[in-house]
């Protein structure tokens, strides 16, 4: 496996990848174990302990870094979010963040304990709580912190149905979650900028498809069209897709900034801004979602910590 094509960083980091166990988490997980001479730490986060165990034993096996961790939270759950909170400040200072763990297919919707839309809720909301309370720790970083999500261009928020009870499929509510991390990415950034901090938050779209544990679990007619579109060369592996990816947590303090706010995609000439969709650029439906999620979180920590950065921005 070659080493992630990225410039050397001196300062060792620490990163959390939301959804390392499998996947692009793991794809992005193995390139920045493995970046740097082995600098960097890497916390890998993900639902089973079992997995979690598997993929840390085999990803300091792959790399020879020893320094990679597992945080057991399940996303689908707050009460599982905050005690996921209170491990990682105990990791602190955190440089970055991957917001990446996420559902794709299921054959039904299944509301989560605390009776929400899955996807809106595994997908978006609870990582909207883990960056809001890991945000102390991430502006700590000497680095400046940086928080990059795994979205699209694409989807739009429900306001009429948000949690989808009236109308449900797992593809509009994954692409309700994607508008929803670029509206959170891109409110984040405008509230760090204007409370003066260093913090960069930078959307990513990945430049095709990437052969996950997806493929594993779609209906096999799915998966024999994935299976030729393969041939035709439609996906990239989760390595290749996490050597794309490594530069954007590694990268200088001024090419991070110089990205933050905004969608990047990828070409082999580099990232790339990609325009964003007019309303998950509009102010007020930005402060909307804000608001309405500190709401359906209910968590007053949460909300305490929203408080502070408003006031100070
Ligand atoms: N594949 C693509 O081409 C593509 C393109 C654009 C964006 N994305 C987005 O990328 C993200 C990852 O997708 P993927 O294709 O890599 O999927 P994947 O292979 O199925 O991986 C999903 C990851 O999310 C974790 N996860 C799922 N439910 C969780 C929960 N309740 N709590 C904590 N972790 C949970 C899983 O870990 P455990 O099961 O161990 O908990 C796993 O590590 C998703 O948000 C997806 O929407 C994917």
């Amino acid at each position: 496996m070659p080493r992630a094509d990225v410039a050397l960083t001196l300062t060792p980091m620490k990163f959390l990848i939301t959804g390392g166990t499998l996947g692009m988490g793991r794809g992005v997980a193995h390139a920045l174990a493995l970046a740097d001479d082995l600098r960097h730490e890497v916390v890998i986060l993900g639902s089973s302990r079992e997995r979690g165990a598997s993929a840390v034993q085999q990803l300091q096996e792959t790399t020879g870094n020893a320094k990679v961790s597992f945080v057991l939270c399940d996303l689908a759950s707050f009460r599982s979010v905050k005690a996921a909170i209170e491990a990682l400040r105990a990791e602190a200072p955190l440089d970055g963040v991957f917001v990446n763990a996420g559902l794709g297919y299921a054959p039904k919707r299944v509301a989560t304990e605390d009776g929400l839309d899955p996807h809106f809720q595994v997908n978006y909301l609870s990582h909207f709580m883990l960056v809001l309370n890991l945000l102390e720790s991430l502006t700590r970083s000497s680095s400046g912190g940086r928080v990059i999500f795994n979205t699209a261009r694409g989807g739009e928020l429900r306001w009429d149905d948000l949690q989808m009870t009236k109308k449900w499929g797992y593809e509009a509510a994954i692409w309700q979650a994607f508008a929803a991390k670029r509206m959170f990415s891109r409110r984040l950034h405008a509230l760090e900028r204007a409370a003066g901090t260093k913090l960069s938050t930078v959307g990513f779209e990945t430049p095709k498809t990437v052969w996950s544990h997806q493929i594993e679990i779609v209906p096999w007619p799915m998966r024999a069209m994935a299976t030729v579109a393969k041939w035709f060369g439609a996906f990239i592996s989760i390595e290749r897709c996490g050597e794309i990816m490594a530069p954007l947590f590694i990268e200088s303090q001024a090419e991070s900034l110089a990205k933050s706010g905004e969608l990047v995609g990828w070409s082999a000439q580099g990232f790339d801004k990609k325009d964003e969709e007019p309303g998950a650029s509009d102010e007020a439906q930005l402060i909307r979602l804000w608001d309405e999620s500190l709401r359906l979180i209910g968590d007053d920590e949460t909300t305490r910590i929203s408080e502070r950065l408003t006031r100070s921005a």
